[in-house]
């Protein structure tokens, strides 16, 4: 089992160091320099990582680039059969990988269990698509001024090497939305993992790696995001950029990469539109799975509610109840408590920071607003405003406002000055009407009845101004990692 592998991999200390792999063998970086991965419930150290060098990575990026020209060579149904056996695989260490996860990330068994599970259907279903990718066959004839003589046959060919960049929350998923995707087509991958998750994702590399993926295939580069991840960003080795993570660091390094394809999801900060006809048992279940699934940390959760008066009026006060019976402050370890930690200190001041200055400016805490270490209580405010930092910029943590506006277009207008656009809610018992509501929102995705969410994975999913560029989702991925290449037959006449 890749597990077995994995742990002779560490140094069996405590806490056990890892290496990372630079394409052939797992190895100890010569900066001699590691990274604390600390756990979010307690501090603990759940491992070391190594903080990899520059030259180690033009190394690993030159072997990827030497690799991948092989690697395109492999028939789809290899690439298919490889890819089957790693998602198999996960199932297998499903459990490992779940206990790994919850002591990095903090999250609850479910989510993380959830998470897993996902991860290998992910990986099963772009096998399954990638052998379903074509190219096309055109005629000229069908085009003024020509004739049969030309033919084109255009293929799908990979870009070559795809530096794929996961974030803490889904080091698992959201790593695997790359990868997978990227081998499938006949690409290399550089992984850069988060160092919150970077053990799972460590074992997800050996996982790859035992399924059959050659040699240089895949690098895993492990370091801080300012030092390793700004060098790799702009590596000349690097033929495509998928990235999920904030906003900020997102249109940093938008700003960096040079002409070649990024894919990227950022922050949401997303709004829920309530209409005075919604379903408001629904509707408050909803926005308390949406704004308190994993502490607020998802960029899909939902940060601000608007509605006429009368509709907050009635809604508040079953928000209010339902996030007192539904969400259980504490250890996610321990018994039903479904709102752990968010990941650091850093994250849990800037949170606690936010709701006083929120406060200050004349927002009312409904419920929580209090900061313990790095819980923070589930966070319902009223009248805020969009000038209000937590509203204006996502906040990732556990906390969702609330907006009254003076009519619908009024709120259309209010998520529409947004600087994000990733995902909005509406809620109403009219579906027509959310639908032609949901055609004037500026978002990547409207979602009528449901908090916002990025699954099912089939689905497409994209973010539009700060919230990213380009189109995840299965199929749409598979295509964002390859691209045409015409050859031009001409006929004699
Ligand atoms: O924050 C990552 C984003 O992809 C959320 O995914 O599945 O929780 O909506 P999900």
């Amino acid at each position: 089992m890749p597990k077995d592998y994995f742990e002779k991999l560490s140094d069996h200390k405590s806490p056990p160091t890892y290496k990372f792999f630079n394409g052939e063998k797992w190895v100890n970086s010569v900066s001699d320099k590691t990274i604390d991965v600390i756990s979010p419930l307690d501090d603990h150290v759940v491992g070391k990582i190594q903080s990899v060098t520059h030259a180690e990575i033009d190394q690993a990026v030159s072997l990827a680039k030497v690799a991948q020209k092989e690697w395109m060579k492999v028939p789809m149904i290899k690439r298919t059969q490889i890819l089957h056996l790693a998602a198999d695989w996960i199932r297998e260490h499903e459990h490992y990988l779940t206990t790994l996860l919850i002591k990095e990330i903090g999250k609850t068994h479910t989510e993380a269990k959830d998470e897993i599970l996902r991860s290998a259907d992910m990986t099963d279903y772009f096998a399954h698509e990638g052998l379903h990718l074509t190219g096309e066959e055109l005629s000229g004839e069908a085009f003024p001024g020509y004739d049969q003589t030309k033919i084109a046959i255009v293929e799908r060919v990979p870009l070559g090497v795809v530096l794929a960049i996961a974030p803490f929350n889904y080091p698992v998923n959201l790593s695997v939305s790359k990868i997978a995707p990227a081998l499938i087509t006949g690409n290399a991958v550089v992984f850069k993992p988060p160092t919150q998750g970077a053990i799972c994702s460590l074992l997800l590399t050996e996982i790859f790696r035992i399924a059959g993926v050659p040699d240089g295939v895949i690098v895993t580069i492990t370091g801080s995001g300012n030092d390793v991840g700004d060098y790799l960003t702009t590596h000349p080795g690097i033929d495509m950029v998928t990235f999920t993570g904030s906003s900020q660091v997102g249109k940093s390094i938008a700003e960096k990469i040079g002409m070649i394809p990024i894919l990227f999801e950022c922050g949401g900060n997303n709004p829920a539109l309530v209409l005075p006809d919604a379903d408001f048992d629904n509707t408050a279940m909803e926005i308390v799975k949406g704004a308190f699934s994993y502490s607020g940390q998802r960029c899909t959760a939902v940060k601000y509610v608007l509605g006429l008066t009368p509709t907050i009026e009635k809604l508040l006060p079953l928000v209010v109840k339902k996030t007192k019976e539904m969400i259980k402050m504490g250890d996610p370890r321990v018994g039903e408590n479904n709102l752990g930690p968010v990941i650091s200190d850093g994250a849990a001041n800037e949170i606690e920071k936010r709701i006083i200055l929120a406060k200050a400016a004349g927002a009312k805490i409904v419920l929580g607003g209090k900061k313990d270490g790095r819980f923070i209580e589930p966070t319902i405010l009223d009248h805020v405003t969009l000038a209000m930092d937590i509203i204006h910029t996502e906040t990732f943590g556990p906390v969702v406002g609330f907006i009254r506006v003076k009519s619908i277009d009024d709120a259309i207008e209010l998520i529409n000055q947004s600087s994000y656009g990733l995902q909005a809610s509406i809620f109403t018992k009219d579906e027509g009407a959310g639908i032609k509501l949901g055609q004037l929102i500026d978002v990547g995705t409207v979602q009528i009845n449901s908090k916002p969410q990025r699954g099912p994975d089939n689905f497409p999913f994209l973010g539009i101004k700060g919230s990213g560029t380009g189109v995840q989702g299965i199929r749409y991925t598979l295509e964002a990692m390859t691209r045409f290449k015409p050859i031009v037959l001409n006929k004699p006449q």
